[in-house]
């Protein structure tokens, strides 16, 4: 790999104020008999979350590093690439929610190959740490200010789509997954980390509005974007992050003419 790493254009701005969305995250449903009693809270907007991000940047990566996130991360991506050895050759990874790059940091540590890195983020000082971060982690990387329900890049682009812990934050997730799974190479992997249906998750909701899920809820958005054989890793042995969080991996079928024209 090559210490490079870019930040290409729109600039960095923050996303037009406009009106607050008024879509909402589910916080709480019950059913007493007939009847169903549902708690909801309006989500960040996009607006909202770019400020937010902004004025935790600096601090971010402390944060992480006392959580043990970073080692979490790295611990988790090793079983995937057990499970799912990486052949040799050049490979591209995308990082949809780079923040300040711990995902993609802990990937370059457990990679057996080269790989280029795309990076996107709706938050340009966490985007201004990531590129200062990978660079000193030698990955060759790309960066962008972008939203990852619409990702600027083409269909089929990347062996390996990682993005951790930002699905939460958006009132519905299906609509980045259906990206992420559009940009992906037929046969590529989806990695995913989201906050847990837990007391650590409800910290968290309290905090940033956020969906909290359980492993079966997970599986479910990953097969319901299309990937296969979705499933749920242990996230690490540490108590904080495997309260807090979860990780799923799904692949991204190889379509049928591909398979023929394999064999
Ligand atoms: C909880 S942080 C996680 C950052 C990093 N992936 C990590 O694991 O440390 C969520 C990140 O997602 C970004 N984000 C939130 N909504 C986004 C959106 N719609 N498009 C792109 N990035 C978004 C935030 O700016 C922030 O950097």
């Amino acid at each position: 790999m090559h210490g490079s790493s870019t930040l290409t254009a729109p600039p960095l701005t923050a996303p037009s104020e406009g009106r607050c969305e008024d879509a909402t995250i589910p916080v709480l449903v019950r059913w007493f008999g007939s009847w169903q009693i549902s708690l909801r809270r309006r989500a960040l907007s996009a607006c909202e979350l770019t400020r937010s991000y902004d004025r935790a940047a600096a601090g971010w990566s402390r944060t992480l590093d006392r959580l043990g996130v970073p080692d979490a991360y790295e611990t988790m991506l090793r079983r995937v690439l057990s499970d799912d050895p990486w052949g040799g050759g050049r490979r591209r990874v995308l990082d949809c929610g780079v923040g300040t790059g711990a995902i993609s940091c802990a990937f370059a540590r457990v990679s057996p190959a080269p790989f280029a890195l795309d990076a996107i983020d709706i938050s340009p000082r966490m985007l201004e740490r990531a590129g200062s971060r990978l660079r000193d982690y030698g990955v060759d990387a790309t960066l962008r200010q972008g939203d990852v329900r619409t990702l600027p890049y083409d269909d089929g682009a990347f062996d390996l789509v990682m993005s951790a812990h930002v699905l939460e934050h958006l009132p519905d997730p299906s609509v980045a997954l259906d990206e992420m799974v559009r940009v992906l190479k037929p046969g590529g992997l989806l990695v995913v980390c989201l906050t847990r249906r837990s007391p650590l998750g409800m910290y968290v909701h309290l905090k940033w509005r956020t969906h909290r899920v359980t492993p079966d809820q997970a599986e479910t958005w990953l097969l319901g974007s299309g990937l296969e054989n979705a499933r749920c890793l242990p996230f690490d042995d540490r108590a904080v992050c495997r309260q807090l969080s979860l990780a799923c991996v799904g692949r991204k079928p190889i379509e049928d003419s591909h398979k023929e024209s394999a064999l």
